[in-house]
């Protein structure tokens, strides 16, 4: 179990998360909703250890040990994977060199053939591989990218940080594709996003949080998530 305890999280010394409670099983699907600048991203960063938000108090946990010391690195060994909302371009690092370090360094086998069967399975030509890690790539393509190191890694828990924002139908239907993957593959999946639609593509139970001002408002299933696309967050 992948777990945050009454996490309490700062960002500069400004309060940006109170009271964080999240429960995620191996193959649960967990979606983070809520209004921009609500604590999605931080929630996500804090959960990765990203050094800039500081846990003020309460636990990160996985599978019983507590990880809220450790640095990124040592929490992707861990199985701990996640996906940016703004995937960052490398312009001298070639794709490919990039996913041969991150999978050796996760202690896998790194394959050429099976990378390039992954990419094609998230409609990404061979030809991405061998260009500049998400330079010039499209925002659908540079989240797909991101979504084939995440069916490459396999990991044991996933945060998933607004996959679906600004990409296009088809970028959509690879994404949820690999989601639904993953999930069936047993992965523990923390989904942030802002559209019910990635849901339907899917199609299988979920919980989900309602988060705003730092704190989960409201709590439920796919009923809730149906409720804020068609209402919003207002009370
Ligand atoms: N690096 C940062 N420095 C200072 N404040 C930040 C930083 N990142 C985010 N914040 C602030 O923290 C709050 C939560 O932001 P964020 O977690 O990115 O929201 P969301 O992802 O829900 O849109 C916002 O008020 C935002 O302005
Ligand atoms: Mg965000």
């Amino acid at each position: 179990m992948f777990e945050a305890k009454d996490l309490n999280v700062s960002i500069e010394g400004l309060v940006k998360l109170k009271g964080i409670n999240l429960e995620v099983n191996p193959g649960e699907l967990h979606v983070i909703m809520g209004p921009n600048g609500s604590g999605k991203t931080t929630l996500a960063m804090t959960l990765m250890g990203h050094p800039k938000y500081k846990v003020e108090s309460g636990d990160i946990v996985l599978d019983g040990k507590s990880i809220r010391d450790l640095p990124m690195y040592e929490r992707a060994k861990l199985g701990v994977f996640m996906s940016f909302q703004h995937p960052v371009e490398i312009g001298s690092l070639r794709y490919l060199t990039f996913l041969l370090e991150v999978l050796r360094k996760n202690g896998k086998t790194p394959d050429i053939d099976w990378i390039k069967r992954i990419f094609n399975k998230m409609g990404l030509s061979e030809a991405f591989l061998n260009r500049n890690v998400n330079t010039g790539f499209s925002g659908g393509e540079k989240k797909r990218a991101e979504l084939a190191q995440m069916l490459l890694l396999s990991p044991k828990y996933a945060i998933l940080d607004e996959p679906d924002t600004g990409v296009d139908v088809d970028s959509m239907k690879f994404i949820g594709g690999a989601i639904s993957e993953s999930l069936s593959r047993g992965t523990g999946v923390i989904l942030i996003t802002h559209y019910a639609r990635i849901l339907n593509e899917i199609g299988k139970g979920f919980y989900v949080h309602i988060i705003a001002d730092g704190e989960i408002k409201a709590e439920g299933g796919p009923e809730l998530a149906k409720k804020v696309e068609e209402q919003g967050f207002g009370e």
